[in-house]
């Protein structure tokens, strides 16, 4: 089928790549001159394990192209996705929807014959019905259908997430839609991924409620640590003994410093808002999201508790700034609420992440950073480990001991384990254990 992705961030280009390499022939728009040269030349403007290959092999086999103009490509195409962002107003947390309703404008402009409009980007309930009065006030002539189909992709496994789905969710009760959608996703259809067809508002409204909880199970372990610090327990058998419960699951109960990302923050504030305005306020979802933003915080407390209560003057090595490992995206990353007040209080940082420096040299101006992390770890009185890279796993215990000044890792992953940390002398703090 001819698809039209308008967005080419981690969501468009993510889909659209995946839709060309089932086969479909995909254009992919966005205003961004830069990126779209970018792309054109096999540059990927984000990091995503899998994706720069997966771009160039349907790029060579025509079948993946990008523009900036979504002219032709909106009326040529079966259907158009829309992919862009919907960040969280500032103040208030609702979804911004300025971009979404400004893509609608520019369908509802150059539409012809029979086209499934569909809104990939997370977006409150109602918008789909927005967007179709949009489009129809407009163009009252024109056939077309509106149709929801939000994306489920974790950032650094958003290639499989697409590819393997646990469901597909389709919301519309328009029969010619049902048979384009089934067609868009028959490669996967074929591979009993199960597809979910419901109404447009029930669609928007599974993807946040799936977000958000997910958010809550994240925050019930993390509120776990905190008092199995304090009765001595370990939050990781807490996890395994929960988790092999089946109504519970083994997943999503790794205890850490919060959450943060593109989604979760975003997602849990604007449902909250849709549900005060629709006055059934979601009262766990508004706890979760406040003890989240408290946690971040706490954390820097814990590090300088764990260096006796001062930090003035200490070099602290810091291991990890995205806001979780196999990405480079730092938004509401811990890391950007934990290093400011370790600033503050005097401490001296330097810090080293794979793939999110360039992000991290935007967002915390100032902060020193390392090409490795023994250039970090070298001479700092303590290691502070934030985002749980695989290569953090795995370090030579021997050599960081060697090269730090100190004894002090403070472990927010739980990546190491104590009793292996005790026998290298290290005073080693982790998370709930
Ligand atoms: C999430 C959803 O998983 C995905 O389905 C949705 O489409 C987008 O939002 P993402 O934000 O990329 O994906 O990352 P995810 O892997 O879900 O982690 C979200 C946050 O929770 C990260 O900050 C991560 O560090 C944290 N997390 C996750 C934990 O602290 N513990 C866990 O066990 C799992």
């Amino acid at each position: 089928m001819r698809i039209t992705m308008i967005g080419t961030g981690y969501v468009g280009l993510v889909s659209g790549a995946c839709f060309a390499d089932f086969g479909h022939v995909v254009t992919c728009v966005d205003k961004d001159t830069s990126k779209i040269e970018k792309l054109n030349h096999g540059e990927i403007p984000i990091y995503e394990p899998g994706l720069e290959r997966l771009v160039r092999n349907n790029v060579e086999a025509e079948r993946l192209f990008f523009t900036t103009d979504s002219k032709a490509p909106i009326a040529n195409a079966d259907v158009v996705f829309i992919a862009v962002g919907t960040p969280s107003r500032r103040g208030d947390g609702h979804a911004d929807l300025q971009y979404v309703y400004a893509v609608a404008e520019e369908i509802a402009a150059c539409i012809s014959g029979f086209t499934v409009i569909v809104t990939k980007s997370t977006v409150p309930v109602g918008t789909g019905d927005e967007i179709e009065a949009i489009i129809r006030k407009l163009r009252p002539d024109a056939e077309f259908e509106v149709v929801s189909n939000p994306e489920f992709l974790r950032e650094g496994a958003a290639i499989k997430d697409f590819k393997i789905p646990d469901r597909i969710v389709v919301g519309t009760e328009d029969e010619r839609a049902k048979e384009i959608m089934r067609e868009v996703y028959r490669p996967l259809f074929l591979k009993e991924s199960p597809i979910v067809f419901t109404s447009r508002r029930t669609s928007e409204l599974i993807k946040y409620a799936g977000n958000a909880f997910l958010a809550v199970k994240i925050t019930f372990i993390n509120e776990m640590a905190d008092l199995c610090e304090k009765v001595g327990a370990n939050v990781q058998e807490v996890a395994r003994g929960i988790g092999l419960d089946g109504r519970i699951g083994p997943k999503f109960l790794n205890a850490g410093p919060g959450y943060g990302g593109s989604c979760f923050p975003k997602d849990t504030k604007a449902l909250s808002k849709t549900a005060q305005d629709y006055g059934a306020p979601v009262n766990i979802v508004d706890t979760v999201i406040r003890v989240n933003d408290a946690r971040k915080k706490a954390m820097a407390h814990k590090i300088i508790a764990g260096l006796g209560g001062e930090v003035k003057g200490k070099r602290i090595a810091i291991l990890g700034l995205a806001f979780k490992q196999n990405t480079d995206d730092m938004r509401d990353a811990p890391s950007l609420s934990i290093l400011p007040i370790l600033r503050e209080a005097g401490a001296d940082l330097i810090a080293f992440d794979p793939e999110a420096h360039h992000e991290a040299a935007k967002l915390l101006p100032g902060l020193a950073l390392a090409e490795t992390p023994w250039a970090a770890i070298e001479g700092a009185d303590a290691m502070v480990i934030i985002t749980e890279w695989d290569q953090f796993r795995a370090l030579d215990l021997n050599r960081v001991k060697s090269s730090l000044k100190g004894r002090t890792v403070i472990d927010l992953r739980n990546i190491y384990r104590p009793e292996d940390m005790q026998k290298h002398g290290f005073d080693y703090i982790s998370i709930g254990r």
